[in-house]
């Protein structure tokens, strides 16, 4: 596709509008989307995502339930005792705000097209005019292991390949448990999931996210409104400052995350699979004049060539295929040339 070969506009990183005293007439959403801030109140501690112990969980029924109840209320749940060493979070979310204090000279070296998106960017979508947000971005990928390219990845600062590497292992193997639970959660084999997602040949991919602060919050969003294409998304938040919201009904709740937990998201494949027992649950990043905010998202995605569609188990007489059966890589492609708009399933 032609119109995918490169950006339709010149790209502005936000992080150099940092300090003007409005934002940009291409950054104000239309009201309706704006979000409703009201920082001089408490945190609402209200309904929130629920909160699984992974440790502790052992193929019990309450874990079971819990996982379940997660994934159909909310398709958002924090993870404790996931496995991941917290030191290497802090480790490799302090090199990324390294990577992105970088002189811009240094990180423009890195810029990204629409026809991988890897590298440095500052846009999702390819619309020319289309309203953007307010985060740059670095989106890597991570797996299958033939289409992960150093090269790609920032050469400084020094220790950052190798800490992508490591952590990426770990999340990995942490994906690797989460499917397992899940499965297990829907009744089904253990390994339904991976299998189901193409076993070995899956892919994985990473971005992280920096959002400037920004003069004027009420008026645009970090990321607008979507819900992730991919299987599965391990986020690791700021330790600072919240941002991420998730959407239940009319409403968007923040999610301020507990010290050294993941925030998890099912992706649109499992909801496909699933027939939609398990959402893919719509999000989108407020962001503020105070503080930046740096995350880490991991994407776990079927193999590119497999094809995803509700799985015989959740399909009955009286519970029909809800979805078409689709290759991931069609469905990725489609979700890209859009950018963030809102939940298309
Ligand atoms: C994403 C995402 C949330 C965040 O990258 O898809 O939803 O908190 N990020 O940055
Ligand atoms: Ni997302």
């Amino acid at each position: 596709m032609d119109c995918l070969q490169d950006w339709p506009e010149p790209i502005v990183p936000v992080q150099s509008l940092e300090g003007g005293q409005v934002v940009p007439a291409q950054y104000i959403k239309p009201p309706p989307e704006r979000p409703v801030l009201d920082r001089d109140v408490e945190p609402d501690w209200g309904p929130c995502v629920p909160v699984i112990d992974l440790g502790s969980l052992q193929g019990g029924e309450a874990g079971r339930r819990a996982i379940g109840s997660a994934c159909k209320e909310w398709g958002f749940f924090q993870v404790v005792n996931h496995g991941v060493s917290h030191e290497l979070m802090a480790r490799v979310r302090e090199l990324w705000r390294e990577f992105f204090y970088l002189p811009m000279e240094e990180k423009k070296a890195y810029a990204n097209s629409p026809v991988s998106f890897e590298g440095y960017g500052s846009r999702l979508g390819v619309q020319k005019g289309a309203i953007l947000d307010w985060g740059d971005y670095y989106f890597l990928n991570f797996l299958p292991e033939m289409v992960k390219n150093h090269s790609k990845w920032p050469a400084s600062p020094t220790l950052l390949r190798d800490t992508i590497e490591e952590y990426g292992a770990q999340v990995i193997k942490l994906c690797h448990l989460l499917l397992k639970e899940i499965s297990i959660s829907l009744e089904v084999e253990e390994d339904f999931l991976h299998k189901a997602l193409g076993g070995g040949g899956v892919g994985a991919c990473m971005r992280a996210n920096f959002y400037p602060r920004c003069p004027q919050p009420d008026l645009t969003l970090g990321l607008s409104p979507h819900s992730d294409p991919g299987a599965l998304t391990v986020l690791l938040p700021d330790d600072r400052v919240e941002g991420l919201q998730v959407r239940k009904g009319e409403e968007w709740f923040t999610i301020y995350p507990i010290p050294n937990a993941f925030i998890v998201n099912i992706g649109d494949q499992i909801q496909v699979l699933t027939n939609g027992n398990y959402k893919s649950v719509e999000h989108r990043v407020i962001v503020n004049s105070a503080k930046e905010r740096l995350s880490l998202a991991f994407f776990y995605n079927p193999k590119d060539d497999i094809l995803i569609e509700p799985a015989q188990e959740f399909v009955a007489p009286n519970k029909p295929p809800l979805y078409k059966k689709m290759a991931y890589k069609d469905y990725k492609l489609f979700i890209r040339s859009l950018g963030p708009r809102g939940k298309l399933l």
